[in-house]
């Protein structure tokens, strides 16, 4: 089992290049299958997610190669139809392509996507949608098939919540199919907008992404192109909490600042000072942290999910009280106990957390349950006074790009033992 061994106390001092966007870069990758010849994908993040998603990729038949954060793919020809359970097992993400394959074949089978533990991911609601869309669906011994008897059909979906996945997989399937489709209450995350961007580009007809209504119509073919993912905004707020947690300083440049307001607001009520402009925002934590009122996860706009524990590792050392109530999944606190034995003072009550600040948390031997669990582990070791050993590094992996790396190259001392 692989160890990030992080020697904490460090405060970070330089500037970082944030990565391409995972959650961008599955849904783009999905995407690829509509395309008639090549598509280049630039700033691909190189991580074990995005790499099963070019296993996939490679079973339904599509050429898909990696070469230093370039992806290409060729989807001519891309003739396969199922997906095997064990890809599918890899990661949540897998079900992005059940829209995709719909979208050029018709047809698809595949299971039930796997994932990080958040509590109960159902995928009621990609379902219901695809129906609307004229999928009949078949599910048996947990393995899903899907036909489309009269072909896709345009159709006017509402979501009973603004699932992402779910507006992911209507705009793929529905981009090809005949006539016009709107989703209603949709997903307005930036990555939404950057697959509508995407698929724009390769000849698709959408309007309205990033609001709550989206409005799609179907065109005859989609044409490779060239794209670059967008921004990672949660590995972004991840470094700010880095330098939250040390008192560093920190510049990330290549990013997005107006996709990270809610998160850069809360680092300001924290007493940080935040400059940012266009795609660069510089992050100074020299005064000691105060804690926030309260933080609730929301969709966006509203403050991220994914953003919740790392800054929730930042709030462990601040002054006072912080209170976290996380209102999209229903176990994503799995860091607690971890953080409680570097010695937090962290109380949960069903999805409320409330963190009474420590004067320092010190080192332990912790492990990772999720990814963004384990990139919280990794800031409030950065942080803490002595040795900490992180394990199943496996799950940072999946989201972030050589994190020691990254860590090391602005002051922390930080390695990976394998
Ligand atoms: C995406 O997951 C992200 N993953 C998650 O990032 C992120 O936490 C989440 O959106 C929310 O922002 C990717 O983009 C690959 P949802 P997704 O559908 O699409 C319920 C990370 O750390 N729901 O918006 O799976 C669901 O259970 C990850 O990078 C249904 O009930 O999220 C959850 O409570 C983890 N039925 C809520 O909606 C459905 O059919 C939001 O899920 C679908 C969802």
């Amino acid at each position: 089992m692989q160890k990030l061994i992080i020697n904490g106390g460090k405060r970070l001092c330089g500037e970082i290049r944030v990565q391409g966007a995972k959650n961008s870069a599955l849904p783009l990758l999905a995407g690829c299958l509509l395309t008639d010849g090549r598509t280049v994908l630039k700033r691909c993040p190189e991580l074990t997610d995005v790499f099963a998603a070019c296993r996939i990729l490679n079973e339904l038949g599509c050429k898909c190669s990696f070469r230093q954060g370039t992806a290409t793919t060729d989807a001519d020809s891309a003739a396969g139809f199922r997906i095997t359970e064990e890809l599918m097992r890899e990661m949540r993400s897998s079900i992005v392509f059940l829209g995709a394959v719909l979208g050029r074949h018709g047809r698809c089978e595949l299971s039930y996507p796997g994932g990080c533990e958040l509590g109960p991911r159902p995928i009621d609601m990609h379902l219901s949608a695809l129906r609307q869309l004229g999928v009949k669906i078949h599910e048996e011994h947990g393995r899903i098939s899907c036909t489309c008897p009269r072909g896709l059909k345009g159709a006017s979906i509402s979501l009973p919540f603004p699932s992402v996945g779910a507006t992911e997989n209507i705009m793929l399937a529905a981009v090809c199919a005949d006539g016009d489709t709107v989703i209603h209450n949709a997903a307005r995350e930036p990555e939404i907008t950057d697959l509508a961007n995407f698929l724009v580009r390769c000849g698709a007809d959408i309007k309205g992404a990033g609001c709550s209504t989206v409005r799609i119509s179907g065109v005859k073919k989609l044409r490779g192109c060239e794209y670059d993912v967008m921004p990672d905004r949660i590995a972004a707020a991840t470094y700010m909490a880095a330098a939250a947690s040390t008192g560093g300083e920190l510049g990330l440049t290549d990013i997005s600042c107006d996709d990270l307001q809610a998160v850069t607001s809360v680092f300001e009520e924290m007493g940080a000072a935040v400059y940012s402009a266009g795609s660069r925002i510089f992050i100074s934590c020299k005064a000691p942290l105060k804690a926030v009122r309260i933080i609730r996860t929301m969709p966006y706009p509203g403050f991220p999910t994914d953003a919740q524990a790392v800054v929730m590792a930042a709030l462990t050392t601040a002054r006072g009280s912080s209170m976290m109530v996380e209102n999209i999944f229903e176990s994503r606190f799995r860091h607690v106990d971890e953080l409680v034995r570097m010695g937090a003072d962290i109380k949960v009550s069903d999805r409320t957390a409330v963190i009474q600040g420590v004067k320092k948390l010190c080192g332990a031997n912790v492990r990772a349950h999720d990814l963004r669990g384990g990139a919280a582990l990794t800031i409030a070791a950065l942080g803490a006074e002595g040795t900490s050993s992180v394990g199943c590094v496996g799950y940072i992996d999946r989201g972030y790009e050589l994190i020691e790396n990254v860590l090391s190259s602005v002051g922390a001392d930080i390695r990976r033992e394998f």
